[in-house]
């Protein structure tokens, strides 16, 4: 099956799906003034990856958290990465085997996970519900409860909204988005997850949610 409105977007996709990989890379370069790595590992930190770990990146665009995870999780470790995007999946796929990384990138939308239940220990979406309309969203976030295990973590981290005087070169580069933290926080309760952590990132205007599904529940609920 096909995604009518654009041929090379899965079924049901809605949301902003970028196609520019290489310019994506070069505005996160300016964002972290040439320090993604590092910024990379502090949102890591942030999701208390072990080794071994079974782990998702939704709406993984070029790749970079997925590789630093699966640089985190070792070889023991699997890590899957989707996105509606073709274009950034083929530049995700060429930088995992620069790095000689295995990331497994999958041509999905957020919305309908491509997963079986109860798959994944932890589950990553960075700067990606902002791409999406509210009920997509919503969709999204039931979809990661849906393949995370009993006791797995969801970590969500996105803009707050800035004041229009604090925005700089970068943010008429590139307009983003935002979503409000207490929006998040009430979208994860609503799927079922707890809250386990809030608060700003300390980059820019970036703030966090990392949840968790509740242990001891077998079957995960379907949407
Ligand atoms: C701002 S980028 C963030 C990429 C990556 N998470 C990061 O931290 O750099 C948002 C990504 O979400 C993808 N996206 C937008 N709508 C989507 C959808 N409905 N399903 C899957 N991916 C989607 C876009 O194609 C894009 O790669």
């Amino acid at each position: 099956m096909t995604n009518a409105a654009n041929p090379n977007l899965p079924p049901g996709t809605t949301g902003l799906v970028l196609r520019r990989a290489a310019l994506y890379d070069l505005t996160v370069w300016l964002m972290t003034l040439g320090r993604e790595r590092a910024f990379r590992q502090r949102i890591l930190n942030l999701a208390h990856l072990e080794p071994g770990e079974s782990v998702l990146d939704v709406g993984c665009g070029t790749g970079a958290l997925a590789i630093e995870a699966k640089r985190h999780v070792g070889p023991t470790g699997t890590v899957y990465g989707i996105d509606a995007s073709p274009e950034m999946l083929v530049r995700a796929d060429r930088k995992a085997r620069k790095a000689g990384l295995e990331v497994v990138l999958k041509h999905a939308a957020a919305q309908a996970l491509p997963f079986p239940d109860a798959q994944f220990d932890a589950a990553l979406s960075t700067i990606m519900l902002h791409h999406l309309p509210r009920k997509a969203r919503e969709q999204c976030v039931r979809e990661i409860r849906r393949v995370l295990k009993p006791g797995g973590r969801l970590l969500v981290v996105d803009f707050a909204a800035s004041a229009p005087k604090k925005r700089d070169f970068l943010a008429h580069f590139h307009r983003h988005g935002h979503v409000d933290l207490p929006d998040i926080i009430a979208m994860l309760g609503d799927a079922g997850l707890n809250i386990v952590e809030s608060g700003a990132v300390g980059i820019r205007n970036l703030q966090f949610a990392l949840a968790m599904a509740p242990r001891g529940d077998q079957s995960a609920r379907k949407t």
